[in-house]
């Protein structure tokens, strides 16, 4: 399975050998001198962005339904981000954590808000959506420790994650990331984190069970698995994994990395209805939080817990920067303002509804929560898809061989959707596969 990053080769080649994107290519090909090649070649060189449009350097413009992978919740440009941006960097862009300032005060305070966590739950900043994990899963080590004292056991404590699980290329995230193509040529990474198969509750009891091993420190899921092809657990199974971790005395890790900030119809994707009220011990975030300023972090829920963390557990030089922290702040403002996570919930439900109506004899299923969305194909042919789209004025992304991962700003209006809808009801169903 191809995830976000290794997807793009193909459409380089084919850009240059159409010879329409001259600037563009020249460019790539300077690309292609300077890079690591991590990420193969990008599909374009973008320009600008203005909502939910993109133009590239040869002046083309594109429907963004990717959102620069699920980021770009506010879509490009919006003025009151950039005014607040603009603002702290006038201000103080910068000042480490030997100081704090007003924006980082006001962004914990309302994420804290915002996820229903209680009173004594606290925030750690981080930059990217690994970096999240990479807490949350010092902080389950810490507490795994603990709990073995507790139990008077000398078996080490174990972490389960899930089959198709992805979160982070970074040591400790990868260890809990289950494609083995990613994290197989790095190991040994950490040691005893599981995996267990998604979506199995007597997998997962058996897993606390295993009679042999050590207690379970904390279970690590993403409540839809959105690089594995944008998988939505069962409501049935969350609850039941929820329950499983309290009888145990486990830490739930919630990853919202994607979910989070309004994606999928709500603030984080533990919140919706369907899920009955379940709440994560730990939820990280990262991605749409401050509209495209790199920013990440954990929210870990209750005094006891947070209390794991001390003066010198856990920090990076950049956590909590105001700049980001200000950028994170108008995001939010936005959201709220506009009613982007009701807007979530209603434009993806008409992509849903509209998709499934088009009756396009290579779409196999249409699913998704919010605006996290994917069009399962009936053949291997995404990235050629994704090359015929952008053709076309649409960008999507190949989650998987067969898998196409629609994740535009939240600010997308029912038009807009209208639009992307037409152009994807015409891919044509003799694409060739990967
Ligand atoms: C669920 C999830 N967790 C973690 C990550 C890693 O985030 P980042 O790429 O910002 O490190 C991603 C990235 O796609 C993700 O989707």
């Amino acid at each position: 399975m191809t995830t976000e990053h290794d997807t793009n080769a193909a459409s380089a080649t084919d850009g240059a050998t159409s010879g329409a994107l001259t600037e563009d290519r020249r460019l790539l090909d300077e690309y292609n001198d300077v890079h690591m090649h991590v990420f193969g070649t990008p599909l374009r060189v973008l320009d600008h962005g203005q909502g939910v449009h993109v133009w590239d350097v040869d002046g083309n413009e594109y429907l963004d339904f990717l959102a620069g992978i699920a980021v770009n919740s506010i879509g490009y440009a919006h003025p009151k981000w950039i005014e607040a941006v603009a603002a702290q960097a006038a201000q103080a862009a910068h000042v480490s954590n030997y100081f704090a300032t007003r924006p980082q005060i006001r962004l914990a305070e309302k994420l804290i808000e915002l996820a229903g966590a209680p009173k004594g739950s606290h925030v750690y900043f981080g930059n990217s959506g690994a970096e999240g994990n990479e807490a949350a899963l010092k902080m389950a080590k810490l507490y795994g420790a603990r709990l073995r004292d507790e139990l008077g056991t000398d078996k080490p404590y174990r972490i389960i994650a899930l089959t198709h699980g992805f979160h982070g290329r970074t040591m400790g995230a990868l260890s809990a990331t289950w494609k083995p193509a990613i994290r197989v040529p790095f190991e040994p990474l950490v040691p005893n984190i599981e995996f267990v198969d998604a979506n199995d509750i007597d997998a997962m009891k058996a897993a606390f069970d295993a009679a042999d091993k050590g207690p379970v420190a904390a279970v690590i899921m993403e409540l839809v698995q959105g690089e594995a092809g944008v998988l939505p657990l069962d409501a049935d199974y969350v609850r039941g994994v929820r329950a499983l971790c309290d009888e145990r005395r486990a830490l739930l890790i919630i990853d919202e990395v994607q979910t989070g900030m309004g994606r999928t119809g709500s603030w984080f994707a533990f919140q919706r209805e369907d899920l009955g009220g379940v709440t994560p011990n730990i939820v990280t975030f990262a991605k749409g939080v401050a509209g495209g300023f790199p920013m990440g972090g954990m929210i870990s829920f209750g005094e006891e817990l947070s209390s794991l963390f001390s003066p010198g557990t856990h920090g990076s030089t950049f956590a909590g920067n105001p700049l980001g922290a200000a950028a994170a702040l108008a995001t939010i403002g936005v959201i709220e303002d506009e009613g982007l996570v009701q807007c979530a919930e209603a434009r993806g439900e008409q992509l849903r509804t509209d998709l499934r109506a088009t009756d396009n004899p290579l779409f196999e299923q249409v699913r998704g929560r919010g605006l996290l969305n994917a069009i399962v194909l009936k053949r291997p042919c995404a990235h050629a898809a994704v090359d015929w789209a952008l053709e076309h004025g649409l960008i999507v992304n190949a989650c998987a061989p067969n898998v196409l991962r629609l994740a535009p700003p939240l600010v997308v209006s029912e038009q807009e959707v209208n639009e992307a809808v037409v152009i994807l009801s015409q891919l044509p169903d003799d694409l060739p596969d990967d």
